[in-house]
């Protein structure tokens, strides 16, 4: 569960124009080029899963990468006006529901996380819902991650950031790829790493970088 203050600090910045300036900023633009650039390093994806879409800046990126997209944010509002964005789009599906409450039978090629889990109440939620989101993900599919530092984030309030989500995903996933994003400003500072689930049991997930 988010804490109601998250919640709180999400409805306020849900309410405005340009959510986290998101559409604005050339940190969040420079972000977005390197998650699109990862989520497309295997081609075409037949069936992916966005976490947390805000007004849905990244989704509209994202949708045209794939046949089917599925999108769960625990916010409504946000699924409303991430949907109002992207309605030329028939193959999305909606769904508002707390990424650690969200359940399908579907695997996922593609799971694209950023800038969500440190909303959670702490690290034990957020180690629950990576392992909900390891269990959706099809075996060799990519997981791209991404986050603010723990240092930042803790500074927010939050529990835990970047490097401690990074070593829970890094006890069932690869790490392929990992990249620092930033500029001079303190808040503007953030990993995003590619991850790549085992295609088989007998393959051990191991630490790339
Ligand atoms: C800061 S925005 C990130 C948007 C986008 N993913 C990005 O990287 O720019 C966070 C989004 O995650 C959603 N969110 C927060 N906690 C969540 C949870 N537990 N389950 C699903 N969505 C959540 C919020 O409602 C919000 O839309």
């Amino acid at each position: 569960m988010i804490p109601d203050a998250n919640r709180q600090l999400l409805e306020r910045e849900l309410a405005v124009d340009d959510p986290w300036r998101l559409d604005s900023s050339s940190f969040e633009q420079e972000r977005y080029a390197q998650m699109l650039r990862m989520s497309r390093c295997n081609g075409d994806v037949a069936s992916a899963l966005e976490v947390g879409c805000a007004a849905g800046a990244f989704t509209e990126m994202l949708a045209p990468l794939c046949e089917r997209l599925t999108v769960v944010d625990v916010m409504p509002q946000a699924i409303e006006r991430a949907r109002r964005r992207t309605t030329k789009w028939s193959h999305i599906t909606w769904v508002a529901c707390d990424i650690q409450r969200f359940a399908t039978t579907e695997q996922f090629e593609l799971i694209v996380v950023a800038e969500v889990l440190y909303y959670l109440k702490d690290i034990v939620e957020m180690h629950a819902a990576i392992r909900n989101l390891v269990r959706m993900l099809a075996p060799n599919g990519a997981l791209i991650f991404g986050s603010a530092r723990d240092a930042a984030c803790q500074r927010w309030g939050h529990a835990a950031g970047a490097e401690t989500v990074i070593a829970l995903f890094t006890e069932s996933l690869s790490q392929v790829e990992r990249l620092h994003c930033h500029t001079n400003s303190v808040n503007e500072d953030c990993l995003i790493v590619r991850f790549r689930k085992p295609g088989h049991s007998s393959e051990q997930p191991n630490v790339g970088h």
